[in-house]
């Protein structure tokens, strides 16, 4: 909700009807107040909650000290309102301080609890790509695939000979030899897994702590602190680019890097420290700020348009798998998506700058779907003929068709859509054709010979 003076005259209006209302129903007590938002804020704490508070001031002082900056500890929402658990949930268990009394806690916390004051931003973020959907890419077993990636490859199941099968519905984990270190250090720390307790309802096998999409053991999902870094939660830390960059950055999805390329980023590296990221909610308007954030594009209220914790919905193409296509079903809506984009750059742009932009964005994705288009039709003929390797990551071409969407398409869609120029072209088009015609040359010389190159690989670092 904006507060232009057109809709601060509304407000007026309807506030008088509300009057007019309240007159009419005199004789109840209070006025209908089931439109309004409650917020009862308690000063002061509990003596139960001052314990915490005070035992950890002294046991993990960077904790206290970090929630006493933030504005929930002004409005008296303690550790005790987060952690406390009931006796008889699966993660509940005891800290040092509390052992022989009747108080159980978790140092899990999943959105389920900020939603029992933040129904809305947890709804919404339920829903978007951010949730379950960033730790099926790491857990759910239907994607066999990731899981030998994570195991049998990155954590070197295969020099022990160990032979993940992982047709059995058995989790890789239940077949040793295996190293997590990749996952847990990596994959995980992004996406989020699906967290395991031991006997003491305490994470195991290095699940927890984890990414945006954290599947928590009594079944709710994401960790909102990825952004809202703990324990000060703030609003302002979750406005800038900083915030989305700890995964939104390398060869992959360099979208850190692409901003800080586009006009947009110079705007914030030269002038930033003097723009305002501490706006009330909904009320951060250009002004505050010169040019976008990631959160000015993809979350917040601008304009006409409200906040949201989707960051699908403002998103018209999937620019990530391996064929951009308009987005549907669990992936948002794009042609609403598209709408909105518009939406947000024409604060600042005109309709014609706007239009363009959005027309070199879906010649890029169609430019990109049609070299795709022709690497899937190369590599069909070769499967028919017998001329792939069983083992992609020891076959050249389909490495390169990895990097073809994995790193330079991905590269070239993003750099386009977010402007910046040396990233779609030069880590984008340019390595994409380049890529191309590597491809082409080897399936030229695989269907001339009929036979696989006797060495062929291209990992290292190429092509970046
Ligand atoms: C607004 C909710 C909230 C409040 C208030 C809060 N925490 Fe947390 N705390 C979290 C969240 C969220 C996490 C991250 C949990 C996760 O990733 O599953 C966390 C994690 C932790 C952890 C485990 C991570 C680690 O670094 O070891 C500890 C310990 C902790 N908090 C202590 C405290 C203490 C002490 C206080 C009070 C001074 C407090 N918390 C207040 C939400 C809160
Ligand atoms: C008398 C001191 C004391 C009191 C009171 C106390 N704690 Fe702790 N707490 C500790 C110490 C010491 C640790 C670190 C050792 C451990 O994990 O048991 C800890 C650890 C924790 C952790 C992390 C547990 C983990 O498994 O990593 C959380 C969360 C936590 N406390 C929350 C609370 C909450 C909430 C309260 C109040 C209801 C509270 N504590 C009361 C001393 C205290
Ligand atoms: C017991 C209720 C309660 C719970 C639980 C709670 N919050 Fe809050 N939160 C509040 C209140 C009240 C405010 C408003 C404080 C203010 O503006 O002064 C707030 C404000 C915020 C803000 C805005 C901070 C800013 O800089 O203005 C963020 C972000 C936030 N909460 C995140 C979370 C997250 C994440 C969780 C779960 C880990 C959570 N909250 C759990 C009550 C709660
Ligand atoms: C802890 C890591 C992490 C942080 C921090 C993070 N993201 Fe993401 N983001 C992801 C992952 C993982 C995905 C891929 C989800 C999937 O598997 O579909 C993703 C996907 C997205 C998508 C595509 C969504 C979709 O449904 O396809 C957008 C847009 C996005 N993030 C924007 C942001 C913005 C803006 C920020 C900062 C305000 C941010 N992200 C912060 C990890 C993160
Ligand atoms: C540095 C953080 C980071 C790491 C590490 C990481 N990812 Fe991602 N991943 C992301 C982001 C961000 C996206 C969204 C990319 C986009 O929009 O282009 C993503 C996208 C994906 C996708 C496509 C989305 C989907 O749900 O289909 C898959 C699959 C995926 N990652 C799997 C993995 C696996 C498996 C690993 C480890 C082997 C891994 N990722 C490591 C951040 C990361
Ligand atoms: C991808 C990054 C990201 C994640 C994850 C995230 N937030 Fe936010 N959050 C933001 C941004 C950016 C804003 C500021 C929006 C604006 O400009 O008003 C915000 C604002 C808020 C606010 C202030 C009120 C509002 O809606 O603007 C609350 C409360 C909040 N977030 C709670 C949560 C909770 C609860 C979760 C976990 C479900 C969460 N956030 C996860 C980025 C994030
Ligand atoms: C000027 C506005 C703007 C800014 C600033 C911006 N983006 Fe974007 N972003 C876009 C547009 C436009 C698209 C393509 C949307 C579409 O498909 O219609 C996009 C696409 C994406 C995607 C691709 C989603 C997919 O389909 O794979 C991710 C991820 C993303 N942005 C993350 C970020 C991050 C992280 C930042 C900051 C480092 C950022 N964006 C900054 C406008 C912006
Ligand atoms: C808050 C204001 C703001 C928003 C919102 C915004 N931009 Fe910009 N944009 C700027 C500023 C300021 C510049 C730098 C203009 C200059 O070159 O002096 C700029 C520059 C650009 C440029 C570089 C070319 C040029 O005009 O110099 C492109 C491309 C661009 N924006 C695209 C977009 C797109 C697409 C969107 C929406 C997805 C968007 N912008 C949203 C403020 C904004």
């Amino acid at each position: 909700m904006k507060y232009s003076p057109v809709k601060i005259l509304m407000v007026s209006f309807s506030l008088f009807l509300v009057g007019i209302v309240a007159i009419a129903s005199a004789g109840t007590q209070y006025p209908n107040l089931a439109n309004k938002k409650e917020l009862v804020i308690k000063r002061g704490f509990t003596k139960e909650a001052l314990s915490c508070i005070e035992c950890h001031a002294k046991k993990m002082p960077g904790t206290v000290e970090a929630w006493k900056t933030g504005s929930m500890s002004h409005a008296g929402v303690s550790c005790y309102d987060c952690h406390m658990v009931e006796k008889s949930s699966p993660m509940a268990s005891q800290c040092e301080g509390l052992k022989g009394t009747n108080t159980y806690i978790s140092p899990m916390v999943s959105s389920k609890t900020c939603s029992r004051c933040h129904p809305q931003e947890v709804e919404q973020f339920l829903r978007s790509g951010h949730a379950s959907l960033a730790s099926s890419a790491v857990c759910d077993p239907k994607r066999a695939g990731l899981q030998k990636l994570m195991y049998q490859l990155e954590g070197c199941g295969f020099m022990d000979n160990a032979n993940l099968d992982l047709s059995t519905g058995l989790t890789p984990r239940e077949q040793p030899p295996y190293n997590r270190a990749p996952r847990a250090s990596g994959c995980q720390m992004c996406h989020g897994t699906q967290v395991e307790l031991g006997p003491d309802n305490k994470p195991i096998n290095e699940t927890w702590p984890g990414g945006v999409g954290t599947r928590y053991p009594d079944g709710s999902i994401g960790t909102c602190t990825v952004c809202h870094t703990r324990h000060k939660f703030s609003i302002a830390d979750a406005r800038k680019p900083e915030a989305c960059a700890a995964c939104h950055l390398g060869p992959d999805h360099p979208d850190i890097e692409i901003y800080y390329e586009s006009k947009h980023g110079q705007q914030f590296l030269a002038h930033g420290d003097e723009w305002k990221f501490d706006s009330a909610p909904d009320t951060w308007e250009p002004g505050d700020y010169t040019a976008p954030t990631c959160a000015v594009c993809h979350m917040s209220g601008i304009g006409e348009l409200s906040t949201t914790h989707s960051v699908n919905d403002r998103l018209k193409w999937d620019l990530m798998h391996k064929k951009s296509v308009i987005r549907s079903g669990e992936r948002g809506d794009g042609e609403k998506g598209d709408k909105l984009m518009r939406k947000v750059c024409t604060n600042c742009h005109g309709k014609t700058h706007t239009d363009i932009q959005r027309i070199t964005l879906d010649n890029a994705v169609e430019l990109y779907n049609k070299q795709w288009a022709g690497a899937v039709k190369m590599k069909k003929e070769l499967k028919e003929k017998g001329l792939l390797k069983k083992d992609p990551w020891k076959d050249g071409f389909q490495e390169l068709e990895y990097y073809l969407w994995h790193h330079t398409g991905r590269r070239a869609r993003q750099g386009a859509a977010m402007n910046a120029p040396d990233y779609a072209h030069w880590h984008g088009f340019f390595q994409m054709f380049q890529v191309y015609k590597d491809m082409e040359d080897i399936y030229n010389y695989r269907i001339k010979n009929n036979k696989i190159e006797e060495l062929s690989t291209v990992m290292s670092s190429a092509p970046y």
